[in-house]
This record gives structure tokens, C-alpha cells and sequence, in this order.
């Protein structure tokens, strides 16, 4: 299975910020996919700016419709037609705040699918839910509702990414522990192994939620963790180079 280091930029940098990030940049020889989703609005310009390196660029977000009118919207095949390669959906801050249920999410994950883009698909709990004992039953529906209809050959190896992302470890500096997230992750296989009849092996999993240089080594070399989603550390190019070189 390869190994992953993905930035989320969410709504930061600007172009003189983007250049800093690349003149710190070192990924020439990573071993790992590195890709990156900024802003919309600056995904062209990270595509031409990307160009020589191993950076793949993405989008946060898609309409769950492929054209048409929807204003200020995303759409998928556009965002393939300039070079975008993967997207988010479910992101929790997509999820909490703008509604973005399980039924429309899961209908972003099969435009995603039926395109040929490939699908970061975010699910996680929130910290009341951990403390209620319910991590597990809300990652399955999450999956379950989220992941609904996807045939087992309706994706390629790598085309489907999971990022279990605990609410309350993103953008906190709270960072789940690589028991936790190794018990999440071991979870979510068997999710999609039982329930869905998915090859897990075809499925990398991500892990999110404050992952640093200092804190990455324990969680990149749990046996379920395939890589990492990564906020405010991956807007720097010298933290994002010395993750490629931690997985
Ligand atoms: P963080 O964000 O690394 O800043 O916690 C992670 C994410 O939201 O994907």
C-alpha cells in the first residue's frame, strides 16, 4: 500500500505565503504521494506552480452535481479538466458548518467515483461521542451511510482514500493517541470489509487531527494508518517536507 501525506490548506495563504511554501519544500526524493488542497481559487495557480514536482493538487470541496446551475459551487469534472486530482468530502467543518449531511455526501462521493476523481472521504467523532462510548457506531454510520452503493468494482486501487479525523483533535493541538487512532482505523477496515465487502487493502486510511513533525512518527507507524491529513502543519513547506520523511 503506498504511504500519504496530505496537506488541507483550508481558507489560508496567500500567493506570497504559497511561495514561501515552495522555497522550503524538499519532496524530490519522498517515498510517499504528497498532495495538497488549497483554496479553490489558488488551485490553478498551485497547478502551474506544482508543475517538475511530486505535489498533486486537490479541491476541499465538490458539488454533488456535475454542472449546471449552481452557483459558486465546484464541479468535479472541471476541477479533473485543469489537472485537480483529488477531492475532500466530509470534512468536518464541511459537515458542522454547512450542513452537509450523510445523503448529500454521499451523493458527492459517487460524482467523485463516477468521474474518475479520486475521493478523500472524511469521517470522526466528536469529543462528547468518545466520551460516550459511541466512536465506534458513529464511524460505522458514517461509512455505512456515507460509502452507501459503492460497488466493490466501481473504484480502483487508491481511488477511494478514509481520513478518520477526531473532531476534537483538528485545528486543537489535541492529537488523538496512536492507540486510539490504530483502534479507530482497525475499525473502520472491518467496517468496510463486513459490512461493505470493500478490499480493504485497495482502501489507504488516513489519519487527521493535529498531526505535527513532533507528534507523527507514533501515528504514521501504526499497522492501520496508511498516512496523514494534515491542517496547520502542512502550510509550511519545512513541516510538510519533514512528514514525507517521517512516514
Ligand atoms: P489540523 O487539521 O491538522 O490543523 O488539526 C486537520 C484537518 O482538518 O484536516
Amino acid at each position: 500500500m503506498k504511504k500519504y501525506i496530505v496537506g488541507n490548506w483550508k481558507m489560508n495563504h496567500n500567493l506570497s505565503n504559497i511561495e514561501d511554501f515552495f522555497s522550503s519544500l524538499k519532496i524530490e526524493g519522498a517515498q510517499c504521494e504528497t498532495w495538497v488542497a488549497p483554496q479553490a481559487i489558488h488551485v490553478p495557480h498551485l497547478i502551474e506552480r506544482a508543475k517538475g514536482t511530486n505535489l498533486k493538487i486537490g479541491v476541499q470541496n465538490i458539488c454533488e452535481h456535475e454542472k449546471g446551475a449552481f452557483t459558486g459551487e465546484i464541479s468535479v469534472t472541471s476541477a479533473l479538466d485543469i489537472g485537480a486530482t483529488f477531492c475532500l468530502v466530509g470534512h468536518s467543518e464541511r459537515r458542522s458548518l454547512y450542513n452537509e449531511d450523510d445523503d448529500l455526501l454521499n451523493k458527492k462521493v459517487h460524482t467523485a467515483l463516477n468521474s474518475g476523481m479520486k475521493v478523500i472521504f472524511c469521517v470522526g467523532e466528536q469529543l462528547i461521542e468518545r466520551q460516550n462510548g459511541m466512536t465506534n457506531k458513529v464511524l460505522k454510520n458514517q461509512i455505512l451511510e456515507g460509502l452507501e452503493g459503492i460497488k466493490p468494482n466501481s473504484f480502483q486501487d487508491g481511488q477511494l482514500l478514509i481520513a478518520y479525523e477526531p473532531v476534537w483533535a483538528i485545528g486543537t493541538g489535541e492529537v488523538a493517541t496512536p492507540e486510539q487512532a490504530q483502534q479507530a482505523h482497525a475499525h473502520i477496515r472491518a467496517v468496510l470489509a463486513v459490512e461493505l465487502r470493500l478490499e480493504t487493502k485497495e482502501i489507504p486510511l488516513l489519519y487527521g487531527g493535529s498531526v505535527k513533525p513532533a507528534n507523527a512518527e507514533g501515528l504514521l507507524s501504526q499497522k492501520d494508518i496508511d498516512g496523514a491529513l494534515v491542517g496547520g502543519a502542512s502550510l509550511k513547506g519545512d513541516d510538510f517536507t519533514k512528514l514525507t520523511n517521517i512516514i
